[in-house]
C-alpha cells in the first residue's frame, strides 16, 4: 500500500520553498555555502557582521511556520561573511509549539536545496555539568533525543537520505576540531559534552535534573537534536554550540525566568560569534 507523501517531506514543497527563496536574488553562482541557526537570544551580535542582501520573514517562505516565541525573530537572512555566502535563520521552530516534525526541520532541508554545504546551530541550554559555570560555551559532541518523535518518521523520502541513518558520528569531526582550535586560539573556554532534548516548554524539576545528569546529559534544552538529524539524514555535516544560561543544581536549583536566560545568551553571544566568524573564515 502507497502510503501517502507528508506534506513538508515532498520534493515539491521543498522546490516550491528554495524558489521562492531563490527569487529574492540568489544567483546560481552564490549559492549559500553555509547555514547557520540562531538561537534563543542569539542573533544581533552575528547579524552585525554579516553583510545583509536580502531577509524574509518566515510567514512569506511557502511551507515555514511563524515562529511563536519571544527572543525568536523568525527571519531568514542571505548575504556574505568574509565573502563566503551564508544563509542565516533568526529564530527556529520548537516541538513545544505545537508543530510537527515535519515542520520543525523543513528549513534545514530547504537550506540545502539551497546548496548549503555545512550546517551551524546555535541553542540556549540549561547547565547540568556543575563543574561548568553560566555563560560558558558548549561544544556539542553527542546528543540524547528524548523528544516523543523522531523527525524521520514516517515515510522515507530517498531523495534526502536512507530510511535508517547512522548515528554513530552525528556532529561533524572536522567542524568540531576547527572551532576547538579556534577556541584555544582566541581564549575563549569551550567546553566539550552530551546535549540531550526535552520537549519543553516547562523546565526540569530538581528529580528530572538529577535523572538527566545520570543518563550522560551535561546540557539541557529544548531544539537542536531535530536539526541535526535532518542534516545527518542528508548527509551534510554539521556542528552545534550551546550557551549555558542557567545552572541546574538539582541540590541548590534556583527559579529561572525566560528573561534570566535571554539576559546569560546575550553576554556569551560575542564569544559565540568570534568562534562561528572564526570557523566561517576558515570553510
Ligand atoms: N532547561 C533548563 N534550562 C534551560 C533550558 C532547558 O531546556 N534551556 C535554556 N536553559
Amino acid at each position: 500500500m502507497k502510503i501517502k507523501n507528508l506534506f513538508q517531506n515532498n520534493d515539491s514543497s521543498l522546490q516550491k520553498a528554495s524558489k521562492s527563496i531563490r527569487k529574492k536574488g540568489i544567483l546560481d553562482h552564490n549559492n549559500p555555502e553555509i547555514g547557520i541557526i540562531l538561537g534563543t537570544g542569539l542573533g544581533k551580535e552575528f547579524l552585525k557582521e554579516m553583510n545583509i542582501i536580502f531577509s524574509i520573514d518566515y510567514q512569506n517562505i511557502h511551507g515555514f511556520v511563524s515562529s511563536t516565541v519571544e527572543a525568536h525573530a523568525g527571519k531568514l537572512h542571505y548575504g556574505t561573511i568574509f565573502d563566503k555566502y551564508v544563509i542565516v535563520m533568526e529564530g527556529r521552530f520548537h516541538y513545544y509549539e505545537g508543530w510537527n516534525m515535519d515542520q520543525i526541520v523543513f528549513p534545514v532541508r530547504v537550506l540545502k536545496k539551497l546548496g548549503i554545504q555545512y550546517l551551524l546551530i546555535s541553542n540556549a541550554a540549561g547547565c547540568m555539568n556543575l563543574k561548568w559555570k553560566k555563560s560558558e560555551l558548549m561544544l556539542l559532541t553527542d546528543h540524547i533525543n528524548l523528544l516523543p518523535l523522531n523527525p524521520l518518521r514516517g515515510q522515507n523520502n530517498h531523495s534526502l537520505g536512507p530510511r535508517f541513518p547512522d548515528m554513530s558520528c552525528p556532529y561533524s569531526p572536522q567542524l568540531n576540531a576547527l572551532l576547538l582550535k579556534i577556541a584555544s586560539e582566541k581564549k575563549i573556554i569551550l567546553r566539550e559534552g552530551v546535549y540531550i532534548c526535552i520537549s519543553g516548554p516547562s523546565l526540569e524539576t530538581k528529580a528530572e535534573y538529577r535523572f538527566l545528569r545520570m543518563v550522560g546529559g551535561d546540557a539541557v534544552g529544548m531544539s537542536t537534536v531535530p536539526e541535526v538529524i535532518a542534516s545527518v539524514h542528508m548527509n551534510l555535516p554539521c556542528c552545534a554550540i550551546s550557551v549555558l544560561t542557567d545552572e541546574c543544581d538539582p541540590d541548590n536549583l534556583q527559579p529561572v525566568a525566560i528573561q534570566d536566560i535571554i539576559q546569560a545568551a546575550a553576554k556569551a553571544e560575542g564569544k559565540l560569534t568570534e568562534l562561528y566568524l572564526g570557523l566561517i573564515e576558515q570553510l
